[in-house]
């Protein structure tokens, strides 16, 4: 089976100390991972050493980055590149969430220039992608994700658009309680592989994790990840409180 993720995006929340204890927390809790089971906690950039060490003492467990710099290295103050990443040991970060496309004006163009420099240095992209309200009420959702797909991914090569890690996230679900519904996201995430298969082979699509991202929680997320092109969740909100993200781990498929 496809690797199916659980993937944690703390956002710009917690104190070095209480994300200690979460990623402790959810760490001795009593949930087990399948082979095919990951589990991947984005915290702030000041907090990966320590997440870093903390995911080490078991299978299954990452630390992701939230964002990295288009740039490789040089005179951008405040900004963190890849290679600084891959050099604590990073294995994944997420690229092109829709808080970085809306409020710190990232663009596809730019989103395909942090991709390349992730996989230059063998770190896993977790691709964000998803349409505003206006877009899904006037029915264009499809063509608005195939475009974010094809200006930020379209020239990867077949080997490392089959390592991608890709997150549909509505942005009216984000954050706003309002999921969308199993049959919406089953719906979009056929269509995101279908366009990956088009593109590259039935092969590679077949191979890409798509997660669904929107308002998961523990009460929810089982009748979402039973999708058969629904790979886990990229969980915003209910990942702060480990009974909560706990229990989303635990509705990964086996
Ligand atoms: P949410 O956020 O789970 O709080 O809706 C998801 C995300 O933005 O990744």
């Amino acid at each position: 089976m496809r690797k199916q993720i659980a993937a944690a995006n703390w956002k710009m929340n917690l104190s070095y100390q209480e994300g200690e204890q979460l990623l402790k927390d959810v760490m001795t809790s009593d949930v087990t991972l399948a082979e095919h089971h990951q589990v991947i906690f984005a915290v702030p950039h000041p907090y990966l050493v320590m997440a870093q060490n903390a995911v080490s003492e078991k299978r299954g467990f990452y630390a992701a980055a939230q964002n990295c710099s288009q740039h490789e290295k040089g005179a951008y103050t405040g900004e963190v590149s890849a290679p600084m990443l891959q050099s604590v040991g990073v294995e994944y970060c997420i690229v092109g969430h829709s808080e970085r496309r809306e409020y710190f004006r990232e663009d596809n163009a730019t989103l395909a220039q942090k991709l390349n420099l992730c996989f230059q240095v063998g770190i896993t992209p977790i691709f964000c992608c998803g349409e505003p309200l206006e877009v899904r009420d006037r029915e264009k959702q499809n063509e608005f994700v195939a475009q974010q797909l094809q200006e930020s991914l379209f020239h990867l090569e077949d080997a490392q658009a089959s390592q991608l890690v890709i997150a549909y996230e509505p942005i009216w679900a984000i954050g706003t309680g309002r999921t969308a519904s199993a049959a919406q996201a089953q719906e979009m995430h056929a269509f995101i592989r279908s366009v990956l298969a088009a593109q590259w082979s039935e092969e590679v699509a077949g191979k890409v994790s798509i997660l669904y991202g929107g308002s998961v929680k523990g009460a929810n997320a089982q009748e979402i990840f039973a999708n058969e092109d629904v790979d886990g969740g990229l969980v915003g909100g209910a990942s702060l409180q480990a009974a909560e993200f706990v229990q989303i781990i635990k509705a990964l498929k086996h």
